[in-house]
């Protein structure tokens, strides 16, 4: 008897003394969490109920729902994390400059699944990386582009003419398609070889969903190897097996027949200087294709979505491209300073940015002690930062935020960093300006060749949130051949 009393006591202090350690450890965070709104967070059983529960597409909307309107931070407590979070253009853009946060937030980035590759990586280690891609990304680069755009874009073109006037179809696999094999071209040295609907290209697809899935298993602590006691962790290991093997046949026949050019990037990360061994590699081309296919694919579906169904918007654009081509004398050569003649072009493209912005919400954390909006924010705090909120505002954008309006582009904006659909400061996409010249060249031969419809209504477009912004019902679209 005595040794049980002794052992249930033993166990009582060892619990109280944890509680205390553990709560004087987090003595500012509780500080700030009293001085914050917001709320109070789930206990353990509300957080495995949702878990259990709550559809994907609910989960992240769920959180954000919890942010104010009258505050520029609010919190939420996710068992013993503090998130803080905020819509506010001023808020954000502090958190994008300051230098103290420039981190991911370990809660949702320590089980990244390319937890290497740059857009993970922290510290010392992402300036290393990011300086490295720099080499690809320059303006010098950048200039070689253009024409490897055209020629993918026409390849498509031809794909999509057994579309024309056969109804809807989705048009995701055509743009993915596209990104992928213009960045296979450009940066890989996996020229000639098509993504369209090949294994690489589904094992993309499931990975979306796949890091929304992880999300409340990584709240409840499990680490990335505890995951493969789960469904999820089969999953996971399902799509790693096809992209392992693509990414390793790429850095095979690297090796095998390197590359000529010392800029594309995939000469520039097996360079022996930078020392990167080939699982840095795998991990960084996997990082270049959730950026590249992701995004870009989703916003050529979308910006076609919306001219299918804002018909003036696609005789506006369709007269702007015949106007610059009527310019010129011979077929002009695409290159950068051809398509900054699009003016009306890049402001369809920002405003679909704007409305269907494709990485809706960004996290970071608090490498140190870092003061903003008057509060001072302990060091190892995650903020979540709602891009998508900040650009439906209409505070920001005015009364008519929710409508698909491009023109508000070519007026002055009033509020322009309340705008960042490529994030900002250390952490910006460096792939921006890449990505508008492909989108561009896409579009333009596009709408050179064919008109889009689209049947759903503005109003009926469904939302959720996977890794980026997706249409639930997909992106379907039919076409037919254009008057020229
Ligand atoms: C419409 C197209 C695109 C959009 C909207 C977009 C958006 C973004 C955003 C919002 C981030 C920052 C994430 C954060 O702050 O947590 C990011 C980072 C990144 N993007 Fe993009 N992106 C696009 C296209 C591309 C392309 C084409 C590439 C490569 C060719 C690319 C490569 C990257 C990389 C490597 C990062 C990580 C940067 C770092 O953390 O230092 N992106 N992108």
């Amino acid at each position: 008897m005595f040794v049980l009393e002794t052992l249930v006591l033993f166990l009582l202090v060892t619990i109280v003394t944890y509680y205390v350690v553990f709560r004087w450890k987090r003595q500012r965070l509780y500080e700030l969490a009293d001085k914050l709104p917001g709320h109070d967070g789930f206990t353990l059983w509300e957080s495995i109920y949702m878990t259990l529960t709550v559809h994907r597409k609910d989960y992240i909307p769920i959180v954000l729902s919890y942010i104010k309107d009258e505050a520029p931070l609010t919190k939420l407590w996710l068992l013993k994390h503090l998130l803080v979070m905020t819509k506010d253009a001023n808020v954000i853009n502090k958190i994008f400059n300051s230098p103290y946060t420039v981190d991911k937030p370990e809660l949702f980035y320590d089980a990244f699944l390319v937890k290497r590759g740059l857009i993970a990586i922290n510290g010392d280690d992402q300036k290393v990386h990011r300086k490295i891609f720099t080499k690809s990304f320059t303006p010098k680069v950048l200039q070689t582009f253009p024409v490897i755009f055209d020629e993918k874009a026409k390849q498509i073109m031809d794909m999509l003419n057994s579309h024309v006037n056969c109804g809807e179809f989705e048009f995701m696999d055509y743009a993915g398609s596209y990104s992928f094999d213009a960045l296979g071209t450009t940066n890989l040295n996996y020229d000639g070889k098509s993504f369209f609907k090949s294994d690489m290209y589904h094992a993309f697809e499931k990975f979306s969903p796949v890091m929304v899935d992880i999300l409340p298993y990584l709240v409840l602590g499990f680490t990335r190897k505890q995951l493969r006691y789960f469904p999820i962790g089969k999953r996971i290991d399902e799509i790693f097996n096809v992209f392992d093997k693509y990414m390793y046949d790429i850095i095979d026949n690297n090796h095998k027949h390197p590359c000529q050019d010392e800029h594309k990037l995939i000469n520039v990360l097996m360079d022996p200087k930078n020392k990167f061994d080939d699982d840095d590699i795998r991990d960084e081309f996997i990082t270049m294709m959730i950026g590249a296919f992701e995004t870009s694919t989703k916003i050529i579906s979308s910006a076609l979505m919306m001219l299918g169904i804002h018909k003036n918007v696609q005789e506006k654009l369709i007269n702007e491209i015949n106007e610059i081509y009527s310019q010129e004398l011979d077929t002009p050569t695409i290159t950068v300073d051809f398509l900054n003649k699009f003016q009306y072009l890049e402001a369809v493209i920002k405003e679909t940015m704007r409305l269907f912005t494709v990485a809706p919400i960004l996290s970071r954390q608090a490498s140190q002690d870092v003061e903003i909006d008057g509060y001072l924010i302990p060091k190892g705090t995650a903020f979540l930062l709602s891009i998508d909120a900040m650009h439906k505002d209409e505070k920001y954008w005015g009364q008519d935020a929710h409508l698909f309006r491009p023109e508000r582009f070519l007026e002055t904006l009033l509020y322009p960093h309340a705008y960042a659909p490529f994030s900002g400061g250390r952490r910006m996409c460096i792939g921006y300006r890449y990505a508008m010249l492909s989108m561009k060249v896409f579009i333009i031969n596009f709408l050179k060749t064919y008109k889009v419809n689209c049947s759903t209504k503005f109003d009926e477009l469904e939302t959720e949130m996977t890794m980026t912004l997706n249409f639930v019902k997909g992106y379907k679209v039919s076409i037919e051949q254009s008057n020229k």
